[in-house]
């Protein structure tokens, strides 16, 4: 027998790849509520552009492409899934899932709701200025409609902290067994600025079509600030599900390691955001071994906090010490689609 570990970070990570277990339950992620899924269509009604850009996307081409990857059908088999568009496990992160007569049917890839959440409740808020129009709602209304659109579930850009923590529900994929059993990749190399301004991109709205405009430099380090912050948080929640040594345990546990160090070196690199050392401490509370739910869960409910904190204190304008973290263009994830090509 070899010793019982202090930490899963001691042990090697020989393990990764091995499949051992069977039998297994099953898990989504936070998904939107069907019940309240309007499509992609009936948001292409007024934003041609940015479906226009989504089509380019790995995210709409899941779709398709995904039940017929050969990968795909080895870990459903794993998992005892039987229809990867029946049943639920897979359904979560790779398709969007509308309720048709009652039952759930999966009716596009990664789309718009996925993102900025089921929209029913909100859809007729928020592009409704008020009862007014553009030019004669004041900016009191329309403040107040996007609270209420907010309220009502609506993501917008604005709420960083909610955008970013969407994308790595999926892209950490915090599931034991899934990775365990199923073997399925844990997860992603992810990082929000080189993931977002790359084929994801669809900022087309505010240039009426003209322009797929890349975000700001103070708009970059706030994306690499709250998702490097998302990607702790998310990954110490993932580690404290871990009950069994085996790969995604170790995963887990490293993604937590290297955003740990990372953060570190933001918190040298602004040292104008004090939240950020106080995450760092945070993140060193709670150990990272097995069946340690509870202290994992308080340590990432604190990261969260201060993460909350930081997207509303700051915009990003005056940490210029980011700069040097963040990634290049060079680094993006595909590329963004050239605007102007509707209309
Ligand atoms: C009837 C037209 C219409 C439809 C349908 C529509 N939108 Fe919009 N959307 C708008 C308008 C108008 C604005 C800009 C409002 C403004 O600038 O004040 C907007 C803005 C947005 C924004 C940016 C909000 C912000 O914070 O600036 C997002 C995100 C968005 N829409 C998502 C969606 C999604 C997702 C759908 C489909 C579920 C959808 N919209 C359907 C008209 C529409
Ligand atoms: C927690 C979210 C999550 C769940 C649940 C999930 N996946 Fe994935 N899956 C992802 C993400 C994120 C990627 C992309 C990883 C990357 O960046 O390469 C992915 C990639 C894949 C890939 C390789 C890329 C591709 O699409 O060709 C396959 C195959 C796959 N998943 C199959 C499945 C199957 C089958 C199920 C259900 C048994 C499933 N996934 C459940 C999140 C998930
Ligand atoms: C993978 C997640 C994701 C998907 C899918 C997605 N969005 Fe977005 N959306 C974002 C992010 C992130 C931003 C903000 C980027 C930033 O601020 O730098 C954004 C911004 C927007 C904006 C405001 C910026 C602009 O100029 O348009 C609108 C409107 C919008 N999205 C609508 C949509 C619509 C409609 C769809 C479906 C065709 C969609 N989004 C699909 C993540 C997503
Ligand atoms: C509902 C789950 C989900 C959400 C939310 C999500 N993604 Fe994804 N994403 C996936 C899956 C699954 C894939 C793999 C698709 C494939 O290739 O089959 C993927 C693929 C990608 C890719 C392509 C990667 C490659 O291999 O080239 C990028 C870039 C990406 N996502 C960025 C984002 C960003 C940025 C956000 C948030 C703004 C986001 N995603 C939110 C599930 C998700």
């Amino acid at each position: 027998m070899t010793p019982y570990p202090t930490t899963l970070l001691a042990i090697s990570i020989s393990l990764v790849g091995a499949v051992t277990a069977f039998g297994s339950t099953s898990v989504a992620a936070d998904a939107p509520d069907p019940a309240k899924v309007s499509g992609p269509n009936a948001c292409a009604e007024c934003h041609k552009q940015e479906v226009e850009s989504w089509k380019g996307s790995h995210h709409y081409k899941t779709f398709r492409d995904m039940p017929r990857n050969e990968e795909a059908k080895v870990i459903a088999d794993r998992m005892g899934v039987r229809r990867i568009k029946v049943e639920s496990l897979c359904l979560g992160c790779h398709f969007t899932v509308q309720a048709k007569d009652n039952r759930p049917e999966p009716i596009a890839g990664i789309s718009c709701e996925s993102c900025h959440s089921a929209s029913q409740d909100w859809v007729k808020v928020h592009s409704g200025y008020s009862g007014k129009t553009a030019a004669t709602e004041s900016k009191a209304e329309e403040a107040a409609r996007w609270k209420l659109a907010e309220s009502k579930g609506m993501i917008r850009p604005a709420s960083l902290y909610r955008l970013a923590k969407n994308c790595y529900s999926c892209h950490v994929v915090p599931n034991e067994d899934l990775v365990n059993t199923g073997g399925h990749k844990a997860g992603s190399p992810f990082e929000l600025v080189s993931w977002s301004q790359g084929e994801v991109r669809h900022n087309t709205w505010n240039s009426k079509g003209k322009e797929n405009v890349a975000a700001s430099p103070a708009r970059k380090r706030m994306l690499y600030l709250i998702g490097l912050g998302v990607e702790l948080e998310t990954a110490l929640r993932a580690v404290g599900k871990a009950t069994v040594r085996k790969p995604y345990a170790f995963l887990m546990a490293q993604r937590v390691d290297r955003a740990r160090k990372q953060m570190a070196a933001a918190a040298k690199a602004a040292p104008d955001v004090p939240e950020i050392e106080k995450i760092v401490e945070l993140a060193h509370s709670a150990g990272l071994k097995l069946n340690n739910n509870r202290s994992l869960t308080a340590a990432a409910d604190g990261v969260q906090a201060l993460l909350e904190k930081i997207s509303t204190s700051y915009d990003g304008s005056t940490l210029t010490g980011l700069d040097a973290l963040v990634p290049a263009a060079a680094a993006y994830k595909g590329t963004a689609r050239a605007a102007a090509a509707v209309n």
